[in-house]
């Protein structure tokens, strides 16, 4: 299979391409990336060596450069494409919406209209509970739950699903959207709750728990995650949705204190500070869906999958301090400085 992958300098990409072209020697991936703060090629420097000569290209490049794209769906035969590139973090949205609606929106339109003119055979868009919204107690997200995104990250992937439904349901387009729950992993950028907090707890740093702490998301290893995408790619039914999740719902503050005794450090670093602006309180996810139709269930545990994270932290700290540009530092001060 050739793929053409965008984002696959920031965390799920990167780990996407990994697994695709770790698990045979037919895949070849070109990945199409902006890099933004939140992307980095050195990610993926060792795949020719490790992965065969031809077999990994990267583009450099913007989502919503239309004749870019165009260029880049054109130059060969793709037979799907994975749409990772996004901006994700849903504290930046608060801050400042546009780069959101540009590249997750616009963004999403722009390839879409490139892969329709090109021709190329599937489309998968890697999409988000979050645009369920918040569930109270009980109960889980399954893919007939209405949309109901809260933040401008969630709106601005609810936005672009609704763009791939339109895609399918107007043009007859091959789209699938997946919908996962909480990565954590490997190379994931330390803005995100299990990342910051292990970069912080290392130095010593008090660790920002927002309001009570008992907020409760649904982890997923980003393997798992993974897995799940490269199944919907090859067995996704055309215009189908597909929810993924870990099985691991935990609130916040017991992920924390499960991340404090993994590095021995103590509880007292943990500070509550002022809560996010219309945070979800809980996220769970229905796959009964993915599991009937394509044979998904997550592999790993959460307490191998964040021992195993936490390890993969401590052994490259050199990669923590090569992805804190000044944009993440003066993003870290703006943010976090009034509330710590
Ligand atoms: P990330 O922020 O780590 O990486 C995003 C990547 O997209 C970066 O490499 C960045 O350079 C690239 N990018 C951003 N804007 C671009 C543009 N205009 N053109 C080209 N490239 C651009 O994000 P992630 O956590 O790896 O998330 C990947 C996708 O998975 C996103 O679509 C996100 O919404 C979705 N998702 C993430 C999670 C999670 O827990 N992280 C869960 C469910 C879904
Ligand atoms: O649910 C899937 C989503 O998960 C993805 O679509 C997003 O791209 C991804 O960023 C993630 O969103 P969250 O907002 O849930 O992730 P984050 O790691 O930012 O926060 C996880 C929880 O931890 C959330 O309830 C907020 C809380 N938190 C986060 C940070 C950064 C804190 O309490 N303190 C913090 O400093």
């Amino acid at each position: 299979m050739l793929l053409l992958v965008t984002g696959g300098c920031g965390f799920i990409g990167t780990n996407f391409i990994r697994l695709a072209l770790g698990r045979d020697r037919e895949t070849t991936v070109v990945n199409l990336d902006k890099v933004t703060y939140a992307g980095n090629p050195a990610n993926l420097a060792d795949a020719e060596t490790r992965f065969g000569p031809g077999r990994y290209t990267f583009v450099h490049g913007d989502i919503c450069d239309a004749a870019l794209v165009r260029d880049v769906i054109g130059s060969r035969p793709f037979d799907a494409v994975v749409h990772f590139a996004a901006e994700s973090h849903v504290d930046r949205s608060i801050s400042d919406a546009t780069p959101f609606v540009m590249t997750n929106v616009l963004g999403t339109q722009t390839l879409l209209d490139a892969a329709r003119q090109a021709k190329t055979p599937r489309y998968v868009q890697v999409s988000t509970d979050e645009v369920y919204g918040s569930l109270g107690p009980e109960g889980a997200f399954s893919e007939s739950t209405p949309l109901a995104p809260n933040s401008p990250y969630s709106a601005s992937k609810a936005a672009a699903d609704l763009l791939v439904r339109a895609a399918h349901e107007t043009y007859g387009m091959d789209v699938v959207v997946t919908r996962c729950s909480n990565n954590y992993g490997p190379y994931q950028f330390p803005e995100k709750l299990i990342p910051l907090m292990i970069r912080r707890a290392l130095r010593d740093e008090p660790l920002p728990v927002y309001g009570d702490g008992m907020q409760v998301r649904d982890w997923i290893h980003v393997e798992d995650h993974c897995r799940g995408i490269l199944l919907a790619l090859e067995k996704g039914r055309p215009g189908g949705v597909y929810n993924f999740g870990g099985g691991a719902e935990r609130p916040n503050i017991a992920v924390v204190k499960s991340l404090l005794a993994a590095l021995g450090k103590p509880e007292s670093l943990i500070r509550h500070v002022q809560d996010r602006p219309g945070h979800d309180r809980r996220y769970a996810m229905n796959c009964t869906l993915a599991s009937a139709e394509l044979g998904y269930s997550p592999q790993w545990s959460f307490e191998q999958g964040l021992a195993d994270t936490v390890r993969w932290y401590l052994e490259h700290e050199d990669w923590i301090a090569s992805v804190e540009s000044g944009a993440y530092r003066d993003f870290m001060r703006a943010w976090y400085g009034e509330r710590l």
